[in-house]
């Protein structure tokens, strides 16, 4: 069995995750919580902190970005690949209303045609592998069927 440590935005930062990581060691792989790119910059001095390498010794780490904008994610991805992180994490399950009416985390499975687009985009062009944490759907369960026949065109590193 595996063992995932799953992300929690504002608590489950680089201090939380060395503590966690020297009590229990035999964690397969934390998630960072979200980075969120915008048009400005592809991560916050605080999103960079937690990521950083140095604040990250020994602990197998996939760094997570939350966002609906295919540029905005490969901008982050090639820092984050810059840094030496071999896989990063997109975030399509946050069910936060104010990540879901902006159309990004559980609400970006809501809008069929442009998440199409923007996986085109990034498994096209991200210079490192790209997994999935997404929810059943949007609104009902059952989308997962749609969803899985769109995820399945693409070389998803893990879901
Ligand atoms: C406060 C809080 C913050 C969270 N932040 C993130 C996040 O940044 N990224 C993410 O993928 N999931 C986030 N989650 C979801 C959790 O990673 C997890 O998927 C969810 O709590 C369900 O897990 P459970 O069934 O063990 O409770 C967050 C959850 C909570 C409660």
């Amino acid at each position: 069995m595996k063992f995932y440590f799953a992300p929690m935005e504002g608590i489950t930062g680089y201090v939380f995750r060395n503590a966690h990581h020297a009590c229990f060691p035999s964690v397969d792989r934390y998630y960072t919580p979200f980075i969120s790119p915008n048009q400005n910059r592809p991560m916050s001095p605080k999103e960079k902190r937690n990521v950083l390498p140095e604040n990250n010794r020994n602990i197998p780490l996939i760094p997570q970005i939350l966002t609906n904008n295919a540029t905005q994610f490969l901008q982050a991805a090639k820092v984050l690949a810059d840094m030496g992180y071999e896989e990063v994490n997109l975030n399509l399950g946050c069910p936060s209303a104010t990540v879901v009416t902006k159309g990004k985390g559980a609400g970006f499975l809501g809008e069929k045609e442009k998440l199409r687009a923007f996986l085109d985009e990034v498994y096209e062009y991200t210079p490192i592998p790209v997994s999935l944490k997404t929810r059943l759907g949007m609104r009902d369960p059952m989308e997962i069927v749609e969803l899985l026949e769109l995820f399945r065109q693409y070389p998803v590193k893990e879901w």
